[in-house]
């Protein structure tokens, strides 16, 4: 009996293509498909990482300690009972309600997404035309960068000023001057740990007409938040992850908060369906467990300070004050580079090299981790650096 040609069992049985693929990618250098690719995009550095494995890890800000247990237990048995065969809701009404309580806004001002960087790209896809300048702080999260060139947009980058504080007289200044569409305001600040001083983000609503889109990835570990300024403005944009405090980077969640007239419109630059549903269930989970990871936070709080002192303590470092879950370092008598490497190949402690850009040259950012990762990346760098060179 012959079955008709699409039948899965032939699918199954037959290779895709015919085609021989020759010897793999060799045959080609790939330049007519490069031709293809936009310019802007061409001249981007990737947004990449190389992390080996390491017996401690305190290179991506994440937190030290997983999930509890109970929690993962609810959130397992959630996805169990959930339908796998059915696309999840675009954003279940009780979790965008209890979103809300929690950030104290309102529920049509809730976008979710697939990690707070989905809703970074969102809301530049749906701000930026071709040529629009995006100003943010230098150094900052390199995502910002990258994003807006992809997206056809202009990046202007305002250094931070001395001990890697904010200038917000001169983030306001260029982006009056290059009559700014956006400007990103990470706080505290990746890699540095900087805080916006009080008042600066009402500041940049007075005196610029641009969409101020404030980063707060790192805010539950201190320093001041724009949330209370949604009520005054539509041209703020709050994005939250639960990458960090919550301890949930594996899971990919976060969101933003913005005028429910802008949110609306930011949601059109996401994808539909972006967020599964094992972890829309974790993100309800962890707002249930809120209680016992803010306690986490106040651990990495405390441990933040421990590490700050023991590292300011070494002569051959300066270090950089910190509201976030990582401090910045400068070597000041050793190559970071080899500072970096050897932490690694002797301590087994991966950090992370930060020291490729002029402005952070000879710095290395530490994330804070537990009681004894701090005891062991102090007592490393004590040694490493106590060397002559
Ligand atoms: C400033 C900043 N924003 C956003 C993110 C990413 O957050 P998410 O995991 O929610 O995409 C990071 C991650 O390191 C970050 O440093």
């Amino acid at each position: 009996m012959s079955r008709p040609p699409n039948s899965p069992t032939d699918a199954a049985a037959r290779p895709l293509s015919t085609l021989d693929p020759g010897p793999a990618v060799g045959a080609s250098d790939g330049a007519e498909g490069l031709a293809l690719i936009k310019p802007a995009v061409r001249a981007q550095s990737a947004y990449t990482l190389s992390a080996p494995a390491a017996r401690r890890k305190l290179n991506q800000n994440e937190s030290p300690w997983d999930v509890p247990p109970t929690l993962k237990r609810e959130v397992l048995a959630a996805a169990e009972r959930a339908a796998w065969h059915r696309y999840p809701d675009f954003a279940p009404p009780e979790l965008l309600a209890a979103l809300a309580e929690h950030y104290g806004w309102t529920a049509e001002g809730v976008l979710v997404g697939n990690g707070s960087n989905e809703l970074i790209q969102a809301t530049l896809a749906t701000t930026l035309e071709t040529g629009d300048v995006v100003v943010a702080p230098a150094p900052t999260f390199s995502l910002y960068r990258l994003l807006t060139g992809v997206l056809g947009g202009r990046y202007r980058p305002v250094p931070l000023g001395p001990d890697f504080a904010y200038d917000v007289d001169a983030l306001i200044e260029a982006a009056a001057r290059e009559r700014a569409r956006v400007v990103v305001l990470n706080s505290p600040n990746n890699p540095t740990g900087s805080a916006l001083p009080e008042g600066a983000v009402e500041r940049l609503l007075e005196e610029t007409g641009a969409l101020v889109v404030c980063d707060e990835a790192y805010q539950e570990f201190g320093g001041p938040t724009a949330l209370p300024l949604l009520r005054g403005s539509s041209r703020v944009v709050v994005l939250r992850t639960f990458s960090k405090a919550l301890g949930m980077a594996g899971l990919r969640f976060g969101l933003a908060l913005a005028h429910p007239a802008v949110a609306r419109e930011l949601a059109k630059g996401k994808l539909p369906y972006n967020v599964n549903v094992v972890t829309l269930a974790a993100a309800a989970a962890a707002l249930r467990h809120r209680d016992e990871l803010a306690e986490r936070v106040r651990r990495v709080v405390e441990q933040r300070a421990r590490l700050t002192a023991r590292l300011a303590a070494l002569p051959a470092l300066a270090v950089y004050p910190s509201a976030a879950n990582f401090v910045l370092i400068r070597c000041l008598r050793h190559p970071a580079r080899e500072v970096f490497r050897r932490l690694l190949d002797e301590y087994g402690i991966l950090v992370r090299d930060v020291s490729a850009s002029s402005e952070l040259a000879q710095c290395l950012r530490i994330s804070v981790g537990t009681a004894e990762d701090v005891d062991a990346v102090a007592d490393a760098l004590e040694r490493i650096t106590a060397e002559e060179r």
